[in-house]
C-alpha cells in the first residue's frame, strides 16, 4: 500500500475506534508512516546523489528486486511494533499504544499487495518473506484492480473523515493576515486529487501533499514588505498544483493584477481553475507546461515568480531551460521564489542569480527550504549545466 495511503486510511480507522481522541488518531496515523520514512529517505538520498535511474529502480525494488536495506527491513519487522507497545505498557501511555497500533497495522495492511518486495517480517530473527500472490506494483500480478481497490478504500476513508470533521479551521491566522481557513473536507479532497496525480507521475508532482498553508506564507513572505501586491501588472506561478500559492497569491494581489498559473497536469490544472477561477477573474490558468511562460507572457516582464517546480526531479537540460527563461522574464529588481525540500540545487541556481538566500519551513511535510534567487545573471545558458 502507498504511504499516504497508510496515513489516511489508519486515521479514519482510529477516528472510527476512539471516536472523541483526535490526539490517539493523529498518533495512530504517525505510526502508519514511520515503517516507510526509511525507504523515503534512501529514496531522496538516491535522488539527491543523482544515482543513475536503473540503480535507483533496484534499490527501491521498482524492477521487482528484493528491497535489503536494513533500515527500512526492520521498520516493516513486527518486533519494532511490539517493542513499541512494550513501551506504551511500561509507560502506560495511550499515545504511544496507537502509535503502535498504526505501526504494526500498516505491517499488516502490506502483508496483501507485496510480492517481490515483500519484506521479511521477522527481521531480523527470522529471514522468511510471505509473498502475497497479488501486488500493488507488479501488472502480471493485478496491480490495477489491486490500485484501484486501494483508491477505493483511501476514498472511502477519505468521505468518513469529512463527515466526522465537519467543518474546521486549522489553527491561527497567518502573522500576514493572509491565510484564511478552508473547510476541512475541500482540503481533505484537494489532497486526494493531489495524491492521485502523484500516484500517476511521480517524478513530475515531486511531493505527496500540497504544500502547508504556513509554508506558503512564509514563502510568499520573502517577496519583502515593500513589494507591491497590489500594483504588479503580472505575477507568474509555476507548477501551481491544486492551488495553495495560488489562492494566496489572489488575496494579496490586485484586482487588475493578471495572475498567470502554470500547472502541467490536466486534473490539477481542472480543480484549481474550477476552485479559484469563478470568483477570480484576474487569474489565467495554463493547462501545459511553464515552458510556454515567454510566450505566455507576450513580451511583459514580471517582478515576481512563484515556483513549486520539483527541480531536483527534472531533466538538466529542461532545469537549465527553464531557469534562464524565468531569468529573462523577471523585471528589474524581481525575485524567483521557489521551494526546495534540500539545499543541493544551491550551488546550481548561483549560475543562473547572483543574490541567493533561503530559510528553513520545518513544519512543512517534508522541511522545506525557501529560496529567494534575484538578479538574473544575463544568459546563463547551457555553459556548466549540472548534469546531476
Ligand atoms: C511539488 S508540486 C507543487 C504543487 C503546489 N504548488 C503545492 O505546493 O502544493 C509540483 C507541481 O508542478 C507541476 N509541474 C511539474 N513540472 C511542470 C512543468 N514543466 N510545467 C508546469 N507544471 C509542472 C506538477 O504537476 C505539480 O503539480
Amino acid at each position: 500500500m502507498r504511504t499516504p495511503s497508510h496515513w489516511v486510511v489508519t486515521l479514519a480507522a482510529a477516528r472510527a475506534a476512539r471516536r472523541g481522541d483526535r490526539g490517539a488518531a493523529r498518533a495512530a496515523a504517525l505510526g502508519a508512516v514511520i515503517p516507510d520514512l526509511p525507504y523515503w529517505l534512501l529514496a531522496a538520498s538516491l535522488a539527491v546523489r543523482g544515482r543513475p535511474r536503473g540503480q535507483i529502480r533496484t534499490r527501491l525494488g521498482y524492477d521487482g528486486s528484493e528491497l535489503n536495506w536494513p533500515p527500512d527491513l526492520a521498520a516493516h519487522s513486527v518486533l519494532a511494533p511490539a517493542a513499541v507497545a512494550a513501551a506504551a505498557a511500561l509507560l502506560r501511555s495511550g499515545r504511544l499504544a496507537a502509535l503502535a497500533a498504526g505501526w504494526a497495522g500498516h505491517i499488516l495492511c502490506d502483508l496483501p499487495v507485496h510480492h517481490s518486495d515483500a519484506r521479511p517480517h521477522g527481521y531480523p530473527l527470522w529471514a522468511r518473506r510471505f509473498r502475497s500472490p497479488l501486488s500493488a506494483w507488479e501488472r502480471h500480478r493485478h496491480a490495477r484492480p489491486v490500485t484501484a481497490a486501494e483508491f477505493m478504500i483511501v476514498a472511502a476513508a477519505i468521505a468518513f473523515l469529512m463527515k466526522v470533521s465537519g467543518h474546521g479551521g486549522d489553527g491561527p491566522a497567518s502573522p500576514a493576515g493572509v491565510s484564511r481557513s478552508r473547510p476541512l473536507r475541500e482540503r481533505l479532497a484537494d489532497a486526494a486529487v493531489f495524491l492521485g496525480a502523484f500516484a500517476a507521475h511521480p517524478a513530475q508532482v515531486g511531493a505527496v501533499l500540497p504544500t502547508s498553508r504556513r509554508t506558503v506564507t512564509n514563502m510568499l513572505n520573502l517577496a519583502g514588505e515593500e513589494f507591491g501586491w497590489r500594483d504588479a501588472k503580472v505575477i507568474v506561478e509555476l507548477g501551481a498544483g491544486t492551488g495553495v500559492y495560488t489562492e494566496q497569491i489572489l488575496r494579496r494581489a490586485g484586482p487588475r493584477t493578471e495572475v498567470l498559473a502554470f500547472e502541467r497536469d490536466p486534473v490539477l490544472a481542472r480543480r484549481l481553475t474550477e476552485r479559484l477561477q469563478p470568483a477570480h477573474p484576474n487569474l489565467r490558468v495554463i493547462g501545459g507546461d511553464a515552458a510556454q511562460l515567454e510566450d505566455r507572457l507576450d513580451g511583459r516582464l514580471t517582478p515576481l515568480v512563484v515556483s513549486a517546480l520539483p527541480w531536483t526531479s527534472m531533466r538538466a537540460d529542461v532545469r537549465n531551460r527553464l531557469l534562464t527563461m524565468i531569468g529573462r522574464t523577471l523585471a528589474p529588481g524581481g525575485a524567483l521564489l521557489t521551494i526546495q525540500y534540500s539545499t543541493h540545487r544551491e550551488r546550481e541556481f548561483t549560475r543562473y542569480f547572483g543574490r541567493i538566500s533561503h530559510v528553513w519551513s520545518r513544519g512543512n511535510i517534508p522541511p522545506a527550504a525557501l529560496y529567494e534567487l534575484r538578479e538574473p545573471r544575463a544568459a546563463a545558458g547551457d555553459a556548466g549545466v549540472d548534469r546531476g
